[in-house]
């Protein structure tokens, strides 16, 4: 089977970029992404590429290339599902905030809702991918509620989870490591796997096509995200161990790195992960193992999390004991407010909750970010529902200019990784904070020695 059409619901992170490179790479399918989200489309169909609503290095050009041609950016949902021989589901499947499982378990009702908008539209045979992350088990509950159309229509159920990393999305889906297709062991099942792989071969060598059953796909997205994680978490530990014992987690990360079977990725410790996915789906996990009484399993990796969420308290609290044990009334400057470098998106970055901490002790605090809006920022806090938008607003200064943002501060804190602020003037921020300045690596990227030989108080994470 041959497929000529590809629709995908859900126009985000991952919806957007990934059917962009399908696009791309396969000019012989029309692929069109839809959305509820009236601005998100408009955005995408924006002649001023700089506006699409996704940054990402590369993604503009690949956009350029297809979008018009057979690539289509839509509010038409019920339009594009019939015409489409094959539908990914791409929409969010974030943490629960209400009932059952609140706080630990995926929110399905979007994905739902796609199933049942499939189910009343489709007029004809259609393969349904699980782009979106999902609980091990779900593509039973999307064919249940497909199989009870009444309307003779047959559906196949595909897992494809997506493993592109943010900020480096494009590279990651023109050479992923593998692409991951789950399908039924029956020949209708066999023959969907088949289509899906025959659209990834275009451009993926087949031998890193891996087809598995549903569940094996289902559960190795969540475990994937969960090891990444946990790696993250392994240095953070080691990394307060370092502060303590004269250790330096740079060193520790390289000396362990090199034994090839740790590798040397994963390993940098940082201020804390963020991103929409880590802590989504290892909650996911934990909720999943809890709700078939494996509660050591799950205690396992709560305790990813754990680690996590001390090591961004952790990063606040030392600011506040290096200043004198009070930021009451003092600037403290955010050099980066995404959750890494290279993109726009904020979801949980480590940021949001030092900024929660540091407002909670009334410090002022200013931030530069090169890609995040002051909107963005302030919608963040907001989330937390910590304090009012009025004071949320009045306790923070988003500026354009990084210098502008440094001046008159007590203290810098670099949140993200972004390159450029290896580069700045460093001398020239410091005579104009107060001093003694302070500098607060969360990531590890400055030069120490050179910061030192200006005058500022270094702090690094693990040294
Ligand atoms: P996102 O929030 O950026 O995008 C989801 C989009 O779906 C939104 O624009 C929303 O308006 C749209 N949507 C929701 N319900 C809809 C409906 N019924 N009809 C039409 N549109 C609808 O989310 P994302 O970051 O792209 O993530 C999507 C999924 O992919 C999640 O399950 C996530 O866990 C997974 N994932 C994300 C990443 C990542 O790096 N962001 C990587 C791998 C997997
Ligand atoms: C992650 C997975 O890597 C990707 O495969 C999956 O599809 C989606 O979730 P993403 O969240 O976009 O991707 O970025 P990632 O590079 O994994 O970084 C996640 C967080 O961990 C970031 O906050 C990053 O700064 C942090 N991190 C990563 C560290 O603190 N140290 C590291 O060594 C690596």
């Amino acid at each position: 089977m041959k497929i000529s059409k590809i629709c995908c619901i859900g126009a985000g992170y991952v919806g957007g970029p990934t059917m962009a490179v399908i696009a791309q790479k396969c000019p012989h399918i029309q692929v069109t992404v839809v959305d509820l989200n009236e601005a998100r489309i408009a955005a995408w169909n924006d002649s001023d590429l700089s506006k699409l609503p996704v940054y990402e290095p590369g993604l503009a050009d690949v956009v350029a290339e297809a979008r018009g041609r057979n690539l289509f950016f839509s509010t038409e949902v019920d339009k594009a599902i019939d015409e489409a021989e094959m539908i990914f589901i791409s929409v969010n499947t974030p943490t629960k905030t209400y009932g059952i499982g609140k706080g630990m378990a995926a929110d399905l009702k979007y994905i739902e809702l796609c199933a049942r908008q499939i189910a009343r539209v489709a007029r004809d045979n259609k393969i349904v991918v699980e782009k979106s992350t999902l609980p091990v088990r779900t593509a039973s509950a999307i064919k249940s509620i497909l199989d009870h159309t009444g309307n003779g229509v047959q559906f196949q159920i595909l897992s494809n989870p997506e493993f592109l990393a943010e900020g480096t999305a494009i590279d990651d889906l023109f050479a992923p490591d593998r692409v991951l297709i789950g399908g039924e062991d029956s020949a209708e099942g066999q023959k969907a796997v088949n289509a899906l792989a025959d659209v990834y071969a275009n451009w993926v060598p087949k031998d890193k096509i891996l087809t598995t059953n549903v569940w094996s796909s289902e559960l190795s997205k969540l475990t994937a995200n969960a090891f990444l994680a946990q790696r993250v978490s392994s240095i953070n530990s080691i990394s307060e161990l370092c502060e303590k014992t004269g250790a330096n987690v740079n060193e520790v990360g390289k000396a362990i790195g090199l034994d090839s079977r740790i590798g040397p990725k994963f390993l940098k410790a940082s201020v804390g992960f963020g991103g929409s996915c880590f802590q989504k789906d290892i909650l996911n996990l934990v909720y999943i193992a809890k709700s078939y009484g494996l509660n050591e399993v799950a205690d396992y990796w709560e305790q990813v999390i754990i680690m996590n969420d001390h090591q961004k308290r952790r990063f606040a609290k030392n600011i506040i004991t290096t200043l004198y044990n009070t930021v009451s009334g003092k600037k403290i400057t955010f050099l980066g407010w995404a959750f890494k470098k290279d993109t726009n998106d904020t979801r949980e970055s480590a940021a949001i909750y030092v900024a929660d901490y540091l407002l909670n002790e009334q410090a002022n605090i200013a931030v530069f970010d090169p890609k995040v809006e002051e909107q963005q920022i302030l919608t963040d806090l907001d989330y937390l529902d910590t304090r009012s938008s009025e004071e949320n607003k009045s306790g923070v200064d988003v500026t354009a200019d990084p210098y502008q943002a440094c001046k008159d501060s007590h203290a810098v804190a670099v949140l993200t990784e972004w390159d450029e602020f290896k580069t700045y003037d460093w001398q020239k921020i410091y005579d104009n904070m107060l001093k003694p300045a302070f500098v607060f690596d969360g990531r590890n990227i400055l030069n120490k020695e050179e910061l030192q030989k200006i005058g500022f108080i270094y702090k690094a994470i693990g040294s």
